[in-house]
């Protein structure tokens, strides 16, 4: 093929970890392979192990067949996207490493003509980023010679307020903020897009989308999945720095946001920016009244038996990282005073689903006659995950000769109506990172006002005792959820 404009470099950092080899790779296969990948490319992947590139794209051949949504069609067409990855073993933190990657970089851009447009992708602990990044503008890589240079920079975006402030300034002094990518895999989630779709594309809804309609917003992710070998990692984290600082609070932002005046990047993002800067502050003696946290303990989740946290390996015997952790927001804006904004996240909990639930006023006044009917509020759910899609559930007339009312769900399931699966979230995200649309992705000032809304649960979380309460593995949480979401009349939506 001959070289295009679109030519492009990526340089994945951390290739020997599952994340390349489980999503960035099996996304970019699926990418080419159905011809969506802008051609000619390079992928060099750099990791501390010694290895030769054959070795190393046999390593990736295994993560696609596994994890990837195109299958392998024919061992053709792999050879051709193999053909354009290779590997170059070194250590990130060296000065002297970030010469030899020029010259390899160099190389290959040479030979495969094009643009000198690259992406840098930080897939590495996050002690390293630091290191990369001023290594990177020592290098002076991150020059934009011919064609583009961006960097996209994986979660966790700092460990709280301060560290977050940290790396966006070292970042910053590097690259300019246009070039800064900060990846949320949840904003690439079709579902999650969907919200805006539904919000945007739809007249009938936003007269609703306010106080005056609307009780109550739940957004749940609850997954079934333990630490899965991460103990070490999630023993530093916890569920309100894993899951409620960035993915959570980025579809709060989603649902409450003000229509952009245009979907680009600084239109959407300024408006989610406004979110997060109307929700209300939690102060430190507010805490225990807006979050709780809770931790698994033994039991089956489908059928298995399973050890509880403390149990799992990496993590400490007397551990009170929370497993599970809820919040209720308040924005203090127009649109929304006084509804309340619910969040859980969870692991090990009954079922994999993550979805919106939006509670709207009961009616106004009851003209059927009570006992004989529901009085159940309308529903409207979005289901971000699995079986995603939309419902809408409201009262309908059994038939028959009584009045007799009960909820019925209007249904939009994604598979009935687009069949197959939805686009893996790295493959758009990676997709738009190389066109240069950070509409998807955090801005800078975003994530620090995310990390300034949790900091002080993470500060009375750290200095208040546990034990904590804990749930069962396999149930839907802790009981003591219940009572929390029952202070405002709610119940958590159980699907
Ligand atoms: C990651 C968290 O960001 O998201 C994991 O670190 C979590 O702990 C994962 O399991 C969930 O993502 P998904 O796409 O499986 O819902």
């Amino acid at each position: 093929m001959a070289p295009s404009d679109e030519a492009f470099s990526l340089v994945i950092f951390g290739a020997s970890g599952d994340l390349t080899h489980r999503k960035l790779v099996p996304a970019l296969w699926t990418l080419f392979a159905s011809r969506t990948l802008p051609e000619p490319f390079t992928i060099l992947c750099t990791a501390r192990t010694p290895m030769s590139d054959d070795a190393f794209r046999a390593k990736l051949k295994e993560g696609v067949k596994e994890f990837a949504r195109f299958k392998l069609p024919n061992d053709q067409v792999w050879q051709r996207f193999a053909a354009n990855v290779f590997y170059l073993p070194g250590d990130p933190t060296a000065p002297e490493f970030y010469g030899v990657l020029r010259q390899r970089l160099e190389e290959l851009e040479r030979a495969r003509g094009g643009p000198r447009s690259r992406l840098y992708y930080l897939s590495t602990p996050p002690s390293l980023y630091a290191d990369i990044v001023v290594n990177l503008g020592k290098a002076g890589l991150n020059e934009e010679e011919s064609g583009w240079t961006r960097i996209i920079i994986e979660k966790p975006f700092g460990h709280d307020l301060s560290s977050a402030q940290e790396l966006n300034r070292l970042v910053t002094k590097v690259f300019r903020e246009e070039q800064v990518y900060r990846i949320d895999h949840y904003l690439g989630k079709e579902t999650v897009q969907n919200v805006l779709a539904l919000r945007f594309a739809n007249g009938i809804f936003e007269p609703l989308w306010n106080r005056n309609h609307v009780a109550e917003v739940q957004c749940t992710v609850a997954e079934t999945v333990g630490v899965e070998g991460r103990g070490g990692y999630y023993e530093e984290s916890g569920a309100l720095r894993d899951m409620i600082q960035n993915h959570l609070l980025q579809i709060v932002c989603l649902v409450a946001m003000e229509p952009p005046v245009t979907f680009d990047a600084d239109a959407v993002r300024d408006e989610k920016s406004k979110v997060m800067k109307a929700v209300r502050p939690i102060e430190p003696d507010a805490v225990e009244a807006s979050a709780l946290r809770a931790q698994y303990g033994p039991g089956f989740v489908n059928n298995r038996q399973v050890p509880g946290y403390r149990q799992e390996k990496g993590v400490k015997p007397e551990s009170t990282t929370e497993t599970y952790a809820a919040l209720r927001l308040l924005i203090d804006n127009w649109r929304w005073a006084g509804v309340p904004f619910y969040l859980q996240t969870g692991k090990r909990l009954a079922k994999r689903v993550s979805e919106i639930v939006i509670r709207f006023h009961r009616t106004p006044h009851m003209i059927f006659r009570r006992g004989l009917v529901s009085v159940d509020p309308n529903l409207l759910v979005i289901r971000i995950q699995p079986d995603e899609g939309i419902s809408l559930i409201v009262e309908a007339k059994e038939p028959g000769p009584d009045l007799k009312i009960s909820p019925v769900t209007l249904d939009f399931k994604y598979h009935e109506v687009f069949g197959g699966e939805p686009p893996e979230a790295y493959e758009r995200l990676l997709l738009d990172a190389i066109h240069g649309d950070a509409t998807l992705y955090a801005r800078g000032d975003w994530i620090e006002q995310a990390w300034r809304l949790t900091q002080p649960i993470l500060d009375h979380w750290a200095t208040t005792p546990g034990p904590l309460p804990e749930y069962e593995a396999g149930s839907w949480g802790p009981t003591e959820a219940d009572a929390f979401i029952a202070r405002n009349g709610g119940k958590w939506r159980r699907p």
